[in-house]
């Protein structure tokens, strides 16, 4: 049974709590994360984290992550908007993967509303700050079929 889930955040996403919580919200990434556990495992999911804020830890952790997970929710932050990078190695990592953002990516700069990493995800969220990641969990898992 899948179980195992990557909550993966990107550049500046340990900076939230600083951020204007117009967009963000006013948790830390620290609270974030311990809200996001507890809803995985209310759906009978095994969370970890990751963060970093260098695009190439981003992608090397991409790289190793099917030998440990079965599915990601990530948020890269403002690499979803260019990393090309990052696509790619989201692509190599071949597991099932949902995009979330707290903000409503779509409704705000024309910048924002690129995503190079959409297409290779089966789900993406936002505009729901922390409850959007619920959302994503509760995709992955229907994806795991568990
Ligand atoms: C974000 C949206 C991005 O545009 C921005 O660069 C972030 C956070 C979000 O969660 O809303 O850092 O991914």
């Amino acid at each position: 049974m899948k179980t195992r889930v990557a909550v993966m955040h990107g550049v500046n996403l340990d900076q939230l709590g600083r951020r204007d919580p117009e967009h963000y919200g006013r948790l830390t990434l620290t609270e974030l994360e311990v809200r996001v556990r507890r809803e995985a495992v209310d759906l009978g999911l095994e969370p970890s984290f990751f963060h970093t804020n260098h695009e190439g830890e981003f992608c090397e952790e991409l790289h190793e992550i099917a030998q440990t997970q079965d599915g990601i929710v990530l948020n890269p932050g403002a690499w979803t908007h260019y990393s090309w990078a990052i696509r790619d190695a989201l692509e190599i990592a071949g597991l099932p993967a949902v995009e979330v953002h707290l903000s409503a990516v779509d409704e705000r700069e024309e910048w924002r509303r690129v995503s190079v990493i959409r297409d290779l995800c089966v789900g993406s969220v936002q505009g729901k700050g922390v409850e959007g990641y619920r959302e994503a969990l509760e995709i992955l898992k229907a994806e795991f079929g568990t």
